[in-house]
Formats: structure tokens, sequence, C-alpha cells
């Protein structure tokens, strides 16, 4: 088992390992004393995993409340939270008490969300099952709630107190869900770690996934332990996002966000105006791991998807441009250079005749 120690407003540990969700109450017993607490999932997972953890957690003296909402993206709404605001309550939660997340980001971002606001702030635990969950979203504090006027409009910055995250539930995933993550995993290389990069240009890295989930997380974990609140380095996180964004937009989201991520980061580096050689390793790296290196949409349309998202924001966005595996900047850029930045990202990909 990995143990990454993460330092912001709270401390607390990642734990990444084999086996964590049948040991999940045992380990939360090390720094949550026996009490009530609400289990929170989505029908899909809750299927795989609820019981098993809710025995875990019995068996570690805890009293169990169960919550869980259709899976799904379109769960992530005040209503579902308005729900479970009501269950925590009506199972009788007081600020003594705690929430569990079982599940991927959807799961985690609403219960830690419900977390942070039920009788001002409980403490809650995050138990990510999807890859995408865990080498990201599970870790940082940010939790929220999509609303009509746009996504994650309503949330608040809510650390977790511990993170379990095992390694036999990722392995099992689907194949997409494991593409999906490693989007983010490779967004996590361009960023910082070529060595992370140069395992995952091998595509065998599911073998050491315990050491790759690991070091994508003690990447996040040092810039949130600098960045808590998002006012500055933090904003490196958002690599692809742009672009990845646009691409979800104009495909109605039928591209799943960690596939649009590792397509936008592509695009980010052909923006940047990245040599030949390095916009063809970073191809070969998402094409050998079963992400999408062609965007189907014009210029025009993801600047329109874009701009729709990002006029909100102001006249400026943060775009973050790869220089190097391992190494990118951030540009403050006006909303006004982005289709030029798009068509330029295009024509780039297209001479390369992918
Ligand atoms: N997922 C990006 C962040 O936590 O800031």
């Amino acid at each position: 088992m990995t143990r990454v120690h993460v330092t912001a407003s709270r401390e607390y540990d990642v734990l990444i390992g084999q086996g964590l969700i049948d040991r999940s109450g045992a380990l939360t017993a090390e720094v949550l004393p026996p009490c009530r607490c609400m289990l929170v999932s989505d029908s899909t997972v809750a299927a795989l995993y609820a019981q098993r953890v809710s025995d875990s957690f019995v068996q570690a003296g805890y009293d169990v409340s169960t919550f869980t909402f259709p899976a799904g993206e379109s769960s992530k709404t005040m209503k579902t939270l308005e729900a479970l605001l009501n269950a925590m309550g009506a199972s009788g939660l007081s600020r003594s008490d705690f929430v569990v997340a079982l599940g991927g980001g959807v799961v985690g971002d609403l219960a830690g969300l419900a977390a942070a606001v039920y009788s001002r702030g409980v403490p809650f635990v995050q138990i990510p099952t999807t890859l995408l969950a865990a080498v990201d979203s599970s870790v940082g504090g940010k939790t929220a709630v999509d609303m009509p006027f746009g996504k994650n409009m309503v949330g608040a910055f809510h650390q977790p107190s511990l993170v379990l995250t095992d390694t036999d539930a990722l392995r099992a995933l689907p194949r997409e869900l494991i593409t999906c993550g490693a989007g983010e995993i490779i967004k996590c290389g361009v960023l910082n770690d070529p060595e992370l990069f140069a395992w995952m240009e091998t595509g065998h890295w599911l073998d050491r996934i315990e050491t790759v989930v690991a070091r994508c997380v003690a990447y996040k974990r040092d810039i949130v332990a600098e960045d808590e609140f998002d006012t500055g380095r933090r904003a490196f996180l958002n690599l692809g996002h742009t672009f990845g964004h646009a691409i979800e937009q104009c495909s109605g989201l039928s591209v799943p966000h960690g596939m649009a991520v590792g397509l936008g980061a592509l695009m980010a580096a052909a923006a940047a105006g990245c040599d030949e050689a390095l916009l063809r390793r970073l191809a070969r790296c998402l094409t050998v791991n079963g992400l999408p290196v062609r965007c189907p949409y014009p210029a025009s349309a993801l600047a329109e998807a874009a701009l729709a998202d990002k006029k909100r924001s102001g006249r400026q966005i943060t775009l973050v441009l790869p220089q190097d595996i391992g190494r990118c900047v951030l540009q403050k850029t006006p909303v006004a250079e982005l289709p030029g930045l798009f068509s330029k990202a295009l024509a780039a990909l297209e001479a390369l005749e992918l």
C-alpha cells in the first residue's frame, strides 16, 4: 500500500493499494472514531461495492446509513443534493458524524458538497472507484453540483479526511473507463512527469497501477499544498480542458471527459507551436491507450462552444500550453484569440496526417 500525505486546510492521507474496499472501515477508524456515517453511491457502483463497504464499516463499529442515486452526470444536481441532505437529516447525522463517497467523480463531488454544507460542515471519506476520480477528483477538495447555467457552478472547497483507492476496483473497470483515466494520467505526464509519460507510451502501465496513481496524486498534492483555492498554480491541472470542453460540447457530451482532455492536451500542444516530433509522440501515446487524436469538429464550432463557456469568466482565459513532455506554461489569452488558436491547432494536426 502506498501512502501520499496531503497538507492543505485539512491534512489527510491518500492510501492506494489492493483490497482496501474490504479494509475501508478499519482504515477509516484510524482517523475518525466510530460514529454514524452516510454511505453515498450511485446505482452502478452501489451494486458492486456498497455492501462490502458497509459491512467493513459496521465491523469497525460504525452505524451506517446508505443513500444511492441514479448513475450519471445528470444526477449531479441541487435536487439530488437536497434529497441526500434530507436523508442525512432523517438518519440523525450530527456534526461529529461523516459522509463516505463511494464512486466516481459525480459521487465524490455531490457527497463532498453535502458534507461541506450539512450542519455547516462534516468530515467525509472518499473511496474513488474510477481511475479518473482516483488520479484527480477525489484529491484536493473540489466539490460541486451542476446548475442550469453551468457545470460545477455551485460548490465548495472541502478537503476529505481520508482517500482510499482500491487498485483491484480500478483494474476491474470496463475498458472505456480505463481509457478515460488514461487521458488524465497522460495529462499529468505532460505537465510534470516524463517518466510517467514514458510508462503510458508502452500501453502496459496497468501492471504498475499503484505507482501510476500515486505519482498523479503526489503531483496534485504538491499543487494543492501551494494553491488549494485555485488562484494560481492549480490552473496547470486544466491542461487540455479549454480544447477538451469545446470537444465535449460539440459532441453533445458523447465524447467522455477523459478522452476529450487527452485530445485537448494534443490540441493545446499544437496551438502552442510544439514541433512535429513532440506532437507525433503525444499522438502516439494517446493512440496506444485508445484515445482519439482527430478532432472532427471545425474551428468555428469549437470556438463557439468555448466562447459560450468562457464569456462568463471575463475577457481572458488562462491556457495551459505544453513546451515539452513534463513542462508546460500558463498563458493568459484574450478570449477573442480563441478562434485563431483552434484553427492553428486543427491545421497543425491535419498536417501530421495521423
Ligand atoms: N480537477 C482539477 C482540480 O482539482 O483543480
